[in-house]
């Protein structure tokens, strides 16, 4: 393992609600002044050794983690407002807790963005921050400010994350999507149908040598081009979506269902969001992308194979409603339709309604996959980091290699903390608490 030394560039492709929350909190942790609430590799202590000998850790303490006073802020975004201006915008955090950072804010200043109003069409003609040019072009310019970003600030290494928009949703294609060198073939065609923005930043980064962590449901990294591209380059990649609010509780929920043997009619999720991230899931084609990286949650904690008596016949569905009055407070409901001894004929229901900050938990969230992400290319881990499944909507899995997805959040969670035992030179083990 290598040791943490350096700093450590952190780019954004976005800078939003998420990325500016990420950042604000960020800077002001290390400060000293601020809570990294929700922030597993920050708060959580896990157990390691067993018996006489057990003792909790925190994970900094187990592994040799980056430090966040060692990292640097980068970001790309169509809108030229600099990160104070833009997390005044967004309105997530107060004032009050954006001015005592605000000199470090300003002179975070988004590069110009690869973007395609073809895929976000709520945002076209928006912001004017543009690159421009073919989509090898687009990578080309992406390439060149990752390696300019790392000499201006000194950096070690450099991890790439999306917090932007979701975009449209790209049905897989074989042709394109299939293999590594289908996809250079489509990026030389310019095949702007089939490769979106967000495979531009994904190729420039990994070219970069740097892990790529995918915020969003986007068609991206989930595809065989891009594990062969992960495997060459020899960086870390995962899964994808951040895992927050109704689908962090839906992995709760649903392995308590199927522990019980409580069976499961129907799972009716909806909420109302009145951010611009909100605003682009409005259009049906992007809100497809998001539905479909939620919907997948419950098919294989709750198995219609296996249990064909108790999840052979769920209706699920999801919907999202822009609300402008809500802004990035959140509210989301779901109802689910139970039934247990007797059969469905003696239903049950239980109904959850989570007022949510929306950016609040998908701040921590950034931190711990940058972090993380680093630490596997440290331990010269690269492909799918399964582990990383505990903090996303979409874990990876390789889909032509029959692997199932795993979504129950305490299963992920013994994934993770094995896999940081493991790095930390201890024993993985399944043990209580
Ligand atoms: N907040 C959550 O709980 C949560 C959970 C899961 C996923 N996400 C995803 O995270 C992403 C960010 O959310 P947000 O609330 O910060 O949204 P946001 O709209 O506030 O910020 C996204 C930013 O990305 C920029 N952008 C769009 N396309 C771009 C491109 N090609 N290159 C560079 N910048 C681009 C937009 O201009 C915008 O400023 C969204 O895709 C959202 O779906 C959020």
């Amino acid at each position: 393992m290598k040791p943490a030394q350096g700093k450590l560039g952190v780019m954004a492709v976005g800078l939003g609600a998420v990325t500016t929350t990420f950042i604000v909190g960020t800077l002001m942790y290390r400060k000293g002044i601020g809570l990294p609430g929700g922030s597993v590799t920050q708060m959580a202590r896990i157990r390691v050794g067993r018996g006489e000998q057990r003792r909790y850790l925190k994970v900094g303490e187990i592994v040799p983690m980056a430090n966040v006073s060692d990292m640097v802020f980068g970001a790309w975004d169509i809108f030229p407002d600099n990160a104070y201006e833009s997390a005044m915008n967004a309105a997530v955090l107060q004032p009050k807790d954006i001015e005592p950072v605000r000199d470090e804010l300003e002179k975070i200043r988004p590069m110009a963005a690869a973007f395609d109003s073809d895929y976000v069409s709520r945002l076209a003609g928006k912001g004017g921050n543009l690159k421009t040019g073919s989509r090898r072009q687009l990578i080309d310019q992406l390439r060149d400010d990752i390696r300019q970003f790392k000499t201006q600030n000194g950096c070690d290494r450099v991890v790439v994350i999306w917090a932007a928009s979701t975009e449209k949703y790209v049905a897989y294609d074989e042709t394109v999507h299939g293999s590594l060198q289908a996809l250079e073939t489509a990026i030389d065609d310019n095949r702007t149908d089939l490769v979106s923005p967000s495979m531009c930043y994904a190729y420039a980064a990994m070219s970069e040598g740097a892990p790529f962590i995918m915020g969003a449901p986007n068609t991206c990294i989930d595809i065989p081009a891009m594990w062969q591209l992960a495997e060459q380059a020899k960086v870390p990649i995962a899964g994808k979506d951040f895992k927050t609010g109704q689908t962090l509780m839906k992995t709760v929920l649903a392995p308590m269902l199927r522990t019980r043997c409580l069976g499961l009619s129907g799972w009716f999720s909806t909420n109302i969001l009145g951010n611009r991230d909100g605003e682009v899931l409005d259009a049906p084609e992007n809100f497809h992308t998001k539905e479909v990286s939620k919907l997948g949650v419950i098919d294989t904690i709750l198995s219609s194979k296996e249990q064909p008596e108790l999840y052979g016949d769920i209706y699920h569905k999801v919907r999202i409603n822009y609300y402008p009055p809500r802004g990035d407070a959140k509210e989301g409901w779901d109802n689910l339709d139970i039934f247990g001894w007797m059969g469905r004929d003696y239903g049950m229901q239980i109904k959850v309604d989570f007022l949510c900050r929306d950016s609040i938990l998908a701040a921590p969230l950034v931190l711990d996959l940058v972090l993380c992400a680093d630490l596997a290319q440290r331990a010269g881990l690269w492909g799918t980091q399964r582990w990383l499944s505990f903090f996303l909507k979409s874990p990876m899995h390789d889909f032509t290699q029959g692997e199932q997805p795993l979504h129950d959040l305490f299963q992920q969670y013994t994934v993770f903390k094995n896999k940081i035992r493991e790095l930390g030179g201890y024993e993985p083990d399944e043990e209580f608490e």
